[in-house]
């Protein structure tokens, strides 16, 4: 017997279920305490927790609207899996949305990427090509490119590094949601460099709002370093995403000053925060000190793109 269904009717129970696109960004924006740090009152340092996304991090935010993007223009239909390189967060993000909405998606990454990553992905059914550690993201970048070239019209080629839909993922999220919970009084925005798609769409929409909001980003000191995320712009490939000119400022944080950072938060303050994330809050306290010395109020605000739990295989916190 076909159901005869009222426009009163209640919905029935499985219609769906919460839709999990609904869920990606309004994350909160924390008062976070800095261990060993004292801050005059009128210098405020805030930070997005990112980690309170569906898949965990940051990414989730541009991996939805390049889809999103993508399933509108027809790029990416069921017939034509998704793929990319990654190092890892925004294939969770492809993963999770891709299991969510009906896709499959194919990912190249190092083989040397976080094993709690690679369980993630392959608990979201991703198939995953782990390419040579040495290479390191550039290495899966060349592979996947390697594969379009071979196999175009297969693939919806995703291609975060270059895509406009990731920086307009933030310039429509991040950004406004950054002006709203700080009420308009940013006057700071410290992030750091991975795609560039975080800094570029949060940094354009808050200058948008108030031309004077100062523009830090955050690169590793050294082209070999553990701050997975971030990109060392001087020997990586470039993301065609990425404009040097947008920053007011450029600063640089060792591997080893996050890693301190990230254990201090941890064991003297109960938050466990990524290792991009820590290197983002030590270039954050940087400015909120030089504030401080200057006698100038400021609001900075920067942006943590996911927690510790994918990293707590590393040995650094064993110190
Ligand atoms: C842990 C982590 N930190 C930072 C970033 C950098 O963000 P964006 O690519 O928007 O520059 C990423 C990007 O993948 C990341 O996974």
């Amino acid at each position: 017997m076909a159901l005869a269904l009222t426009m009163d009717a209640a919905p029935p129970a499985t219609s769906g279920g919460v839709n999990l696109a609904q869920q990606i960004g309004n994350t909160p924006l924390l008062d976070l305490p800095l261990p060993g740090t004292r801050l005059p009152q009128d210098v405020q340092l805030l930070a997005k927790a990112e980690w309170y996304n569906p898949g965990g991090s940051v990414k989730d935010r541009p991996a939805l609207a390049i889809m999103q993007q993508a399933i509108a223009s027809g790029a990416l239909r069921p017939e034509t899996p998704l793929v990319d390189s990654t190092s890892g967060n925004t294939g969770i993000a492809y993963a999770m949305i891709g299991a969510a909405l009906g896709y499959r998606v194919r990912l190249y990454l190092p083989e040397n990427a976080s094993p709690e990553r690679i369980a993630i992905l392959r608990a979201h059914g991703a198939k995953l090509v782990l390419t040579d550690p040495l290479e390191g993201s550039d290495g899966a970048l060349l592979a996947v490119r390697d594969l379009i070239a071979r196999e175009p019209g297969r693939w919806f080629y995703a291609d975060q590094y270059n895509n406009p839909a990731n920086v307009n993922a933030h310039y429509e999220t991040t950004g406004v949601e950054i002006w709203q919970q700080s009420g308009g009084a940013v006057t700071h925005l410290v992030a750091g460099l991975g795609t560039s798609g975080t800094f570029t769409g949060t940094g354009l929409r808050l200058r948008d709002y108030n031309p004077d909001v100062q523009l830090v980003s955050v690169q590793p000191e050294s082209p070999f370093h553990g701050l997975e995320g971030l990109k060392h712009m001087d020997s990586a490939i470039r993301p065609g995403l990425y404009d040097p000119a947008l920053a007011d400022r450029q600063l640089r944080v060792s591997t080893e000053a996050a890693h301190e950072l990230a254990r201090r938060l941890a064991r003297e303050e109960g938050w466990l925060v990524g290792i991009s994330a820590a290197a983002a809050l030590v270039a954050a306290r940087q400015i909120a000190l030089e504030q401080a010395d200057l006698g100038q109020p400021a609001v900075i605000v920067t942006i943590l793109p996911d927690s510790a739990h994918k990293y707590l295989s590393e040995s650094f916190w064993q110190v």
